[in-house]
């Protein structure tokens, strides 16, 4: 097991923190889009452009790792609509403990390693043909930096998966307002700034855009009590809108999300 109690270079977060985060939190069922509820509404979304981006390039049996996997709910996701070997690595022992509680929970095996992603195990330096974070990258000064270490576990010809939360616009004021420590632990972005931090890491982009028309998962399970469940009956109602085609379009105003899917110069396979 690898020495985590340093904190890696430019990371505003700590081990300590994100230990505590998962040692407080219950194991959570995996994604699952066929399930049809207004809740469900961001993971359809998402499965949609994951298909896309995905399937006519990685075949099953293709090698997936999701860098900063503590607690994740998405590998045996792509274990079961894509068929794809999973691995993941992160550096907290609890985050590790419950992503693999996840998996057995999914009935999926998967290999997830405790580790700091910027100290790779030998064997995982360019093995992978898909590379996955969802959270991770906005919790570095420099962005740059941290894409480029995710990319070295890419194959070449390999892509790369970047989600962030943009803490900008109404999503930003909403957590500046209402969780201003959880504020303080992001770096705020935007589709270019994460256009710029894959291209600085010598990624080819893709795709990159803003994820739903409004904030609604603000207040699904990270908010309890009466207000929260106020405030994901209001999102549900609006995502029921936005499904129906009435909704905002993603905008760097008001979209909670940004995702930017890119690849990794060299020979393509699969
Ligand atoms: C916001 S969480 C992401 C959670 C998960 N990916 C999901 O979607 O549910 C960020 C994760 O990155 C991990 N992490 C942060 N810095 C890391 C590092 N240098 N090496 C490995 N993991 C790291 C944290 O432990 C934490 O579990």
């Amino acid at each position: 097991m690898k020495n985590t109690s340093n904190t890696p270079p430019n990371a505003i977060t700590t081990p300590d923190y994100w230990e505590d985060a998962w040692a407080h939190t219950d194991v959570p069922d995996a994604i699952d889009p066929r399930k049809d509820a207004p809740g469900n509404h961001y993971y359809q979304i998402m499965h949609a452009l994951f298909t896309r981006a995905l399937a006519a390039h990685c075949a099953p049996g293709a090698r997936l790792i999701e860098i900063g996997c503590g607690g994740s709910r998405w590998l045996p996701y792509f274990y079961r609509a894509f068929g794809y070997e999973i691995s993941g690595i992160d550096y907290t022992v609890a985050g590790v403990r419950l992503s693999q509680a996840i998996l057995d929970k999914a009935g999926v095996s998967g290999r997830i390693v405790q580790g700091d992603l910027f100290d790779p195990p030998p064997d995982w330096i360019g093995r992978f043909d898909v590379v996955v974070s969802f959270g991770l990258v906005e919790h570095f000064e420099n962005t740059s930096q941290v894409v480029s270490a995710c990319a070295r576990y890419l194959r070449p010809g390999g892509r790369m998966i970047t989600l962030v939360p943009t803490m900008r616009g109404l999503y930003g004021l909403a957590y500046r307002l209402l969780r201003p420590a959880v504020y303080r632990k992001h770096i705020p972005h935007s589709r270019e700034t994460l256009v710029q931090s894959h291209t600085d890491a010598g990624l080819n982009i893709t795709h990159c855009d803003y994820v739903l028309g409004l904030p609604g998962m603000i207040s699904a399970p990270a908010s309890p009590g009466l207000p929260g469940r106020m405030a994901f009956a209001a999102s549900c109602l609006y995502w029921k809108l936005e499904r129906s085609g009435w909704g905002i379009p993603p905008n760097r105003w008001t979209s909670p999300y940004a995702l930017c899917f890119a690849t990794k110069s060299g020979e393509t396979q699969t």
